[in-house]
């Protein structure tokens, strides 16, 4: 099997050709300009509508341009030359997000809607999606003993209320653009994705920022204690930011993918305790554990399954969860330090129901 080392990208894809990433101000957006510019790239153009300040990375030579991409005329603006557009803009978030602001993540079509078009319109050669797991019919999830998901239990649909089923129609869009138009485009289901550079608090995290953020939390304020959603018995798998990079760059390459969703997630299931206690054994701490029952908790059980990544990349996500939460839980402490010492770090402004 391949190693997740900087692979090349498209053969065909010269340096200084123009690649746009959407979304670039996020988590998975700025890791990937990072990846390209780091594999040399010269001409990035990264976009996305939150102001400078709040962007997790700001790669240097990259041209950056803040607008908002649901609004035809910029998305317009934003494809103007590219060779490759990726397309990981979405008002997304972890559970606490997705299940109190389903008309917000619903009008994420919008961004794709345009933005495909556009492209298409433009004569890009690949169009990148950031689908999600979310996509999958929610009847097949309802036990932690999961089945691992493969890629066609999406149908008969029965998506996630919300974010999922905006997922399943953009999906569609990228099928039917190649189907009709040729133009060849790149789907990915990601399963929750970890890292540093990330989300981990105000509202949006995912738990792997949110059990590192209150551990940090609990030993900082000598309370001992740690509050769970849910009874913890939910399982999930999660794949660290490098695979999931390097996973976008080999999917939208790939000539056997184009206009086929792909499972791009681990393997590696855990349940929600047993996340908890990784971070607590990566701390040096043992917390006394509330579960809140009435939190949100999204599906009882959810898992990658990678045969088929595995047959077309000869491939998967490995870095195993104890390494990436190593990194993971060591990035949000110095993020949190930082900020209790009065400096500078990235503030994403904290979720508010709309009105
Ligand atoms: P993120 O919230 O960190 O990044 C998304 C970025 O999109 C944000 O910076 C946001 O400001 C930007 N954005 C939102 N609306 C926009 C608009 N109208 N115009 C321009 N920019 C806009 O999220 P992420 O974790 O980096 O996720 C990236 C993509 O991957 C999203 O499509 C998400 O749905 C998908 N995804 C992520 C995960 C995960 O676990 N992180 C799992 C499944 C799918
Ligand atoms: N966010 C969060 N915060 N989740 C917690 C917490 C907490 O403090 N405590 C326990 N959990 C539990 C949730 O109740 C849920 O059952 C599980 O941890 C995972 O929650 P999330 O990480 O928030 O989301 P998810 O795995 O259900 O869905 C995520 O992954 C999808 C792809 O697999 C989301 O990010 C989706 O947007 C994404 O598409």
């Amino acid at each position: 099997m391949k190693t997740n080392v900087i692979a090349s990208t498209s053969p065909d894809l010269k340096k200084n050709d123009l690649i746009l990433v959407a979304g670039a101000g996020g988590f998975i957006g700025g890791s990937l300009v990072r990846r390209f510019h780091e594999q040399g790239f010269t001409n990035i153009r990264a976009v996305d509508k939150k102001p400078l300040p709040q962007w997790y990375q700001r790669v240097p030579g990259t041209e950056v341009l803040c607008m908002d991409l649901s609004e035809n005329e910029n998305a317009i603006r934003a494809v103007e030359g590219a060779v490759e557009v990726y397309n990981l803009a979405a008002d997304m978030g972890g559970m606490g997000f997705i299940e109190r602001f389903r008309v917000e993540c619903l009008r994420s079509i919008l961004i794709n809607t345009h933005l495909l078009e556009a492209a298409y319109r433009a004569g890009t050669q690949r169009y990148f999606f950031s689908s999600s797991a979310c996509a999958y019919n929610t009847t097949l999830q309802t036990d932690p003993n999961v089945v691992a998901l493969k890629e066609s239990d999406a149908y008969p649909a029965m998506a996630e209320r919300g974010y999922g089923w905006e997922k399943l129609v953009s999906e569609m869009f990228c099928e039917e653009y190649y189907a009709e138009r040729g133009m060849k485009t790149a789907i990915a289901r990601f399963h929750n994705v970890y890292g540093p550079n990330g989300t981990w608090y105000g509202g949006r995290e995912k738990a792997p920022a949110a059990i590192s953020r209150k551990v940090i939390e609990a030993i900082d304020s000598g309370s001992g204690a740690i509050e769970i959603w849910g009874d913890g018995s939910q399982t999930r798998s999660f794949m660290y930011i490098d695979d999931c990079t390097f996973g976008i760059d080999q999917i939208t390459h790939c000539e056997d993918l184009i206009a086929t969703p792909i499972n791009l997630g681990s393997a590696e299931l855990v349940s929600i305790n047993q996340l908890v206690s990784m971070v607590e054994d990566i701390a040096g701490v043992k917390l006394e554990r509330h579960y809140k029952l009435d939190a949100p908790k999204g599906v009882a059980g959810r898992n990658s399954d990678n045969t088929f990544i595995k047959e077309v990349l000869d491939w998967e996500p490995s870095t195993t969860l104890r390494a990436g939460m190593e990194k993971t839980y060591n990035w949000i402490k110095s993020q949190y330090d930082d900020r209790k010492a009065g400096k500078r770090v990235v503030t994403e402004a904290p979720v508010a129901l709309p009105g």
